[in-house]
């Protein structure tokens, strides 16, 4: 039995069915035209119905974060899955089980050393594993530069291993997420198109096989004006979307699919704040879209049935507590009683769910279902 929306317990993750499926039609069709496959990158999402719907027109290939990504989605009937954070040899035993329940499990690297001790465990292990290089097209956390001598290194170390098979290479423009508009993050695009292009040249001409070339992040596959070269991209957050991605230029107000539900449970008139139910474990203490916005903090106010309401926001977060301020005067006690339930915008779709064992999902603002997402490592 499914509750109203204000008879939900609070605080609880809610998920706007309508604009969730709006957001993957997008993409997927965008992919489409562009004629390169779409391998939505799961870590925001981490529910089985999410990855339906954004596979839904494509092969079915995935990106993971986690190897209890990879599980739950196997058990899903995912079977081609990329775990795109660099593997390291401790967790080869774990990928050889996935690769026996039916895995088609790519992993990542970009580390000589690590190739062969890789190569060293899949032979105990009695498997093979398929690897892409990491690339580093700038955002300056994982990979090789395109144009270093590492890059050989590295792909000859896997060469080397009967027991690995070079399957390509791959990048993250995370440095994406600090650009502001379309025009600046088609200059980052262009560059994690470039890099990656650069690299697969480099590795063909010096004799070693690279079929997927694979780059993405969500502001990348919504604004980059060419994909030549490129045979997937891995966007993520595009699913929900936030108010990061909004301020970013990656997607509009009307965009917004996530949202937290919860519980007014104070008027603290002396610091002229609304209390809430939802503090630094249910929205994060993630502030990435104080870079574009005023009067954001860690969360944007909206109400019982998802209108934001201008200039609330939540401007401190306690372990339990979230409290409200106005931009300007006193926030509206009288709009906002004690008890009542309201909605907060968060800014980084990714880590404010990570609080959740589940989706509230709502069709016309009206619970319809619960989905339930993968947590943990
Ligand atoms: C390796 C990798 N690929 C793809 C993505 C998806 O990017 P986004 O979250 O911008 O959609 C991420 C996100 O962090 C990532 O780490």
């Amino acid at each position: 039995m499914v509750q109203a929306l204000d008879q939900l317990e609070t605080p609880a993750l809610l998920l706007d069915k309508d604009i969730l499926e709006r957001n993957c039609s997008r993409m997927s069709q965008r992919m489409q035209q562009a004629g390169i496959a779409l391998r939505p990158h799961l870590k925001t999402a981490k529910a089985r119905e999410v990855a339906r719907l954004a596979t839904h027109g494509h092969s079915g290939a995935i990106t993971v974060s986690t190897l209890a990504e990879a599980r739950f989605f196997l058990e899903g009937g995912f079977t081609d899955i990329l775990y795109a954070v660099g593997m390291v040899p401790s967790k080869a035993k774990a990928a050889a089980e996935l690769q026996r329940a039916g895995a088609k499990l790519t992993l990542i690297l970009d580390d000589p050393r690590t190739a062969q001790e890789l190569g060293k465990a899949a032979a105990e292990l009695e498997t093979r594993f398929p690897i892409l290089i990491e690339i580093d097209s700038g955002g300056g956390r994982a990979g090789v530069a395109a144009g270093s001598q590492q890059l050989l290194d590295i792909a000859s170390a896997i060469h080397a291993q009967s027991t690995l098979e070079l399957a390509g290479v791959m990048t993250h423009a995370g440095h994406s997420y600090h650009c502001r508009g379309p025009a600046e993050i088609a200059e980052v695009a262009e560059a994690e198109r470039c890099a990656l292009v650069q690299a697969a040249d480099r590795l063909r001409q010096a004799g070693y096989p690279c079929p997927i070339v694979s780059a993405g992040s969500t502001p990348t596959a919504v604004h980059a004006v060419s994909f030549e070269g490129l045979t997937e991209m891995r966007p993520g957050v595009y699913v929900f979307n936030d108010l990061d991605q909004m301020g970013i230029g990656s997607c509009t107000p009307d965009d917004l699919a996530l949202s937290v539900l919860a519980t007014v449970i104070g008027h603290n008139r002396r610091s002229e704040r609304i209390l809430i139910d939802a503090g630094a474990l249910a929205l994060s203490k993630d502030v990435s879209a104080h870079e574009f916005f005023e009067h954001v903090g860690y969360g944007r106010v909206c109400d019982l049935s998802g209108k934001v309401v201008n200039g609330l926001y939540v401007e401190s977060a306690h372990q339990e507590h979230g409290l409200i301020a106005a931009a300007e005067g006193e926030p509206p006690y009288e709009a906002f009683p004690i008890g009542s339930k309201l909605r907060i915008l968060p800014n980084h779709a990714c880590i404010t769910a990570a609080a959740y064992t589940h989706y509230e999902v709502l069709q016309g603002n009206q619970p319809l279902a619960r989905w339930e997402r993968i947590n943990g490592w």
